[in-house]
């Protein structure tokens, strides 16, 4: 019940901002951006990580109390914020700027180490 609550959540966040399907995403500057990973087959997300392709560098990485016993260390920043629904996971980053701007590489991994990974190319319009 939580998790599709969350889902929920993030539909209604992602609703004022930028969000694509094919991997290109345009914002507005100041505006908040999303993006969106849809894993309709996992049950248990284990880790998260979002890499822009500027030196691979990790920009967030969410591990669960699982993954952390195992030695995932979470990595955040203030204006990121995730959401895991049952059908899709959802990264979003507040307050556009030029330095958001990039290729970024978002990864999904399950218990079982299934991983769907999607990349996203965000550009700042206006
Ligand atoms: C971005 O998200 C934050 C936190 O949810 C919210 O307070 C703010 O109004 C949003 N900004 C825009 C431009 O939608
Ligand atoms: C890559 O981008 C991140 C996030 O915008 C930034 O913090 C980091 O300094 C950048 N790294 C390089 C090598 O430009
Ligand atoms: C992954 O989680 C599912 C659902 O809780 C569980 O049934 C399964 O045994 C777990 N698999 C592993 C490898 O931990
Ligand atoms: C993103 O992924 C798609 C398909 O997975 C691929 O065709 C495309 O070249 C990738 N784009 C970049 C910028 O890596």
């Amino acid at each position: 019940m939580r998790r599709f609550f969350s889902f929920i959540t993030c539909i209604v966040i992602t609703a004022g901002c930028s969000v694509s399907d094919n991997g290109i995403v345009n914002v507005k500057k100041r505006d908040n951006f999303s993006l969106i990973v849809r894993t309709p087959e996992m049950k248990i997300v284990s880790r998260v990580t979002v890499r822009k392709r500027n030196g691979t560098q990790e920009v967030f990485r969410h591990c669960s109390r699982e993954e952390q016993n195992h030695g995932c260390k979470p990595f955040n920043s203030e204006r990121t914020t995730l959401q895991i629904g049952n059908e899709a996971v959802c990264v979003t980053l507040l307050d556009a700027s030029t330095r958001d701007e990039g290729v970024y590489d978002v990864e999904v991994i399950d218990n079982k180490s299934i991983r769907i990974c999607r990349n996203f190319t965000v550009a700042l319009t206006g």
